[in-house]
């Protein structure tokens, strides 16, 4: 895998700069890092060896081609990914290169279709989605009776996130309310618990059941009889900002996505933050604490990646969590800095590490 060149969209950006420092940590390939500002790449990346900045607008088709020719494996780290789509992996595709997509998640799949060429194209390779997918297989075998997964916690929020937040609405994404029950999806079966506590979560939290599609993926192939999913928030502020935005105009979108940074900064007011993913069968349970969700969905990248052009995973078009294998990942992960503590317990073993 020497001297492969990845060629990095946004990866001078909250998770991209991620990415771009652990795969310049791996010490085995050169990296191309773009957008639409390279001097604050230069900037923030100037302790980095073998990287290169270059100017590159996604809506550009030319910058984007002459960004991408040339590269083994293109990493997109730009967002918002839900405007973006399909346009950064097509780039890929006619340079010839592996693609690999923090988030993009089913719109972006579908706009793409189902082959790559002899490459290989992996999506939502972050935390969520991404590692939501993934930390439950190592607990959840095949038939389980029973897989509960809570994620969240208090953390700023980028604009990028924060419009692909207000963007995720649909099917495409998962349904609030509903869980999953009997080889099915079954709508409304499920209603906010406020003020809970959760394993592994430092203050009591609300957590609104939603049913992501990556869940819904992971329940139909496992064939777990039944699967609850809660995105946890630290207060109110954050539900009531979506649910505000959700009942209004798109059109007014932008200012939302404002007053959605705003509630994140609201809830860092009063806590440090945090950021949790727990997974739990009867008998087993797994639970992920990070303090930056952004950063380590750029770990998350890498990895995938680094998989990618070790060809751990194959040509076709991929969801992260079902190509990586979750031992080595996790593994990989529990020696992260970003993350704080990582506690696996299953019926026969306990390991953890903090
Ligand atoms: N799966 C997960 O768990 C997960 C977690 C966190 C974030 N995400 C997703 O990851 C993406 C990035 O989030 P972030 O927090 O890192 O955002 P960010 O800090 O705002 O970074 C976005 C990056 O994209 C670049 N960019 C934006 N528009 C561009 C364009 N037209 N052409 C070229 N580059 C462009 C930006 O550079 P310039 O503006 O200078 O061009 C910047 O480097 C978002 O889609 C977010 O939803 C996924």
């Amino acid at each position: 895998m020497a001297d492969q060149l990845i060629a990095a969209l946004g990866g001078y950006g909250e998770v991209g700069a991620t990415a771009v420092r652990r795969l310049a940590e791996s010490g085995h390939v050169r990296i191309r890092v773009g957008g639409r500002n390279p001097e604050r790449g230069r900037t923030q990346l100037s302790d980095l060896h073998d990287i290169d900045t270059s100017y590159v607008d996604i809506d550009d088709r030319e910058s984007l081609n002459r960004f991408c020719a040339g590269a083994d494996l293109v990493l997109n780290c730009a967002g918002p990914s839900y405007r973006i789509l399909d346009t950064v992996a097509r780039a890929a595709l006619r340079a010839g290169a592996h693609y690999v997509d923090v988030a993009g998640d089913v719109p972006a799949r579908r706009a793409l279709g189902s082959t790559f060429g002899d490459r290989a194209a992996v999506f939502s390779a972050g935390l969520m989605p991404g590692l939501t997918g993934l930390l439950p297989r190592l607990i959840a075998g095949p038939g389980e009776d029973r897989l509960e997964i809570n994620v969240g916690g208090a953390v700023r929020m980028t604009p990028a996130s924060a419009a692909d937040i207000l963007l995720a609405q649909g099917p495409d994404f998962g349904e609030s309310l509903a869980q999953w029950r009997g080889g099915t999806v079954v709508s409304r079966a499920l209603s906010p618990r406020r003020g809970i506590r959760l394993p592994g979560f430092p203050e009591p939290v609300d957590a609104m059941p939603f049913l992501p599609t990556e869940s819904v993926r992971l329940a139909a192939e496992l064939r777990v009889e039944e699967l609850r999913f809660y995105t946890a928030y630290a207060s109110e502020a954050i539900p009531t900002a979506l649910a505000m935005a959700w009942a209004d105009d798109p059109e007014h979108r932008d200012e939302y996505a404002g007053m959605l940074i705003q509630a994140a900064v609201s809830d860092l007011r009063e806590r440090d933050p945090y950021y949790v993913l727990t997974a739990s069968t009867g008998s087993s349970s797994a639970t992920l604490r990070t303090g930056d969700p952004y950063q380590l969905s750029g770990v998350v990248a890498a990895l995938t990646a680094d998989a990618v052009l070790q060809k751990k995973i194959g040509p076709g078009v991929h969801f992260a969590d079902g190509v990586l294998d979750p031992a080595g990942t996790i593994e990989a992960l529990r020696h992260d800095p970003l993350v704080h503590s990582l506690t696996i317990h299953t019926a026969t073993s306990r390991r953890s590490s903090s």
